[in-house]
């Protein structure tokens, strides 16, 4: 693949990959003298520290700059409870304050210094892949077993009350899948995007965030797909750092509970499973392809997952990307829309879990057709949070972190590792809001200019035009 891509294009993705990461780098102290360090997602939209965003920014900071990778990481441990719990969000930089509560799952109104809900728990996996890249410091693989048993234990413990080797989400949000279609006839109105949103987070806190009581009360929690997938990898990754036989069994556990709760033979796709009933969510996203990432799946299964879903052009073969929803589905929607952002457009996390899959069961051009696709979205957008999988267009922030994990996927190349700046914190909650207006009225104006031309378009051919959104 080298060769096809070619070498200066790789150096020059990872030059800016690398500028990215550090450029959205922030370190410093809590008033009690606790160090942070970490990569803000896309400041100032997103200037806190977020759980998977932070695995993944470790993942691709360990081949610039091992150093950083293990600071995320430990900063991202050192944010947790001394039960083990991890929160989605923290805020380091600054005092909590009221402003984040309507926004932010915490405890109290007036906010906390973290969320009190979880994110996609792939911590294990990006610790494991991180020890490997760090031959000078070798007791980095071992240093947090205890806190990573604690994480584990504390998610086995408190989201899998029925022990189906399943854990459960009980906001939309803590998969990272925010607005995914599949929510919507759980959530309804108190989706991530709808107002009722608020009413959720506020149920949550009036029972302080008890998993167990929330999942034995209410019908709205999940178990999801992609989270489990995560979580089964991640449980082997711990059990190749730890040594202990327990995580691996449970890790087969959770990936054989995928495969015979979550799989439906017939339309050949995972599915999640909602309250008490286990209602399976009929809806295909990337998450329903996920499985192919657990080394253990059948391979008729896989084959399937690939042939009927991920290469079909009806479904996910789209020529940018691996889009985030089936292009089938009536709820597919490949550009922008304020709040909503996982109903389509191609995320690079998305590649960066299938394509590894792809390859390991020998679809080699299609691999390369998908990684060369994404470096084009780059090199024409940048690294955007995401882009339209049809017509490639960069969307929603800017210099986003977790769109450099398109370097884990590009052969490595030998360069200079130059020494980036190491940033203060700087960006305010009033930054962020204004950013998210910029951003909402660039699209927009984008989104009429689009319209206009397509109805002078319509009006010079006396026609209507197939329109992508
Ligand atoms: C959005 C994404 C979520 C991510 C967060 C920070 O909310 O949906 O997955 O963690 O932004 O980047």
């Amino acid at each position: 693949m080298s060769r096809a891509i070619g070498d200066r294009r790789v150096a020059r993705l990872r030059a800016d990959a690398h500028r990215v990461l550090a450029g959205n780098w922030r370190e410093g102290h809590l008033a009690d003298g606790t160090p942070y360090g970490f990569t803000c997602p896309a400041p100032p939209r997103y200037r806190h520290q977020w759980y998977w965003d932070s695995c993944f920014h470790a993942i691709v900071w360990r081949h610039f700059e091992p150093a950083r990778a293990r600071e995320e990481l430990r900063t991202l441990v050192r944010g947790g409870r001394l039960d083990g719990f991890i929160p989605h969000t923290i805020f380091w930089h600054d005092a909590a304050g009221w402003r984040r509560a309507p926004f932010y799952a915490t405890h109290s109104l007036r906010g906390d210094r973290a969320t009190a809900h979880i994110q996609t728990p792939v911590l294990a996996l990006a610790w494991e892949a991180v020890a490997a890249a760090s031959p000078d410091e070798p007791e980095f693989g071992t240093e947090a077993l205890d806190a990573l048993r604690l994480h584990y234990d504390w998610l086995d413990r408190h989201r899998d009350p029925d022990r189906d080797g399943l854990i459960s989400i009980i906001h939309p949000d803590e998969s990272g899948l925010d607005d995914s279609p599949k929510y919507d006839s759980v959530f309804g109105w108190m989706s991530h995007y709808r107002p009722g949103y608020f009413w959720l987070v506020e149920r949550s806190r009036r029972l302080r965030y008890d998993s167990r009581a929330i999942i034995a009360r209410y019908d709205e929690h999940v178990e999801d797909v992609l989270v489990n997938v995560f979580y089964a990898l991640a449980l082997r990754a711990l059990a190749r750092l730890s040594g202990e036989r327990v995580y691996d069994e449970r890790a087969q556990h959770t990936a054989q509970a995928l495969v015979t709760r979550c799989w439906d033979e017939e339309r050949g796709l995972f599915w999640d499973l909602a309250g008490r009933d286990h209602t399976p969510l009929r809806v295909s996203t990337w998450s329903s392809l996920a499985p192919l990432a657990l080394p253990s799946l059948p391979k008729p299964i896989a084959q399937r997952l690939i042939e009927e879903h991920l290469l079909d052009p009806r479904r996910y073969r789209s020529p940018f990307g691996i889009p985030s929803v089936s292009m089938e589905e009536p709820s597919f929607r490949a550009g922008w829309h304020l709040f909503r952002c996982w109903r389509g457009p191609s995320w690079m996390n998305t590649a960066w879990l299938l394509v590894p899959a792809l390859r390991r069961h020998g679809f080699q051009a299609e691999a390369n057709r998908i990684v060369a696709s994404c470096l084009t979205l780059v090199e024409r957008h940048g690294f955007r949070e995401y882009y339209n999988p049809l017509n490639g267009e960069g969307l929603a922030a800017r210099r986003f972190g977790w769109s450099t994990l398109l370097v884990d996927l590009l052969p490595p190349v030998t360069e200079r590792q130059p020494q980036l700046p190491r940033t203060p914190f700087h960006g305010s909650a009033r930054e962020e809001l204004l950013s998210m207006g910029a951003e909402a009225a660039a699209e927009t104006s984008r989104l009429i200019g689009a319209a206009a031309r397509k109805r002078l378009w319509s009006s010079r051919n006396g026609g209507a035009s197939g329109e992508s959104d």
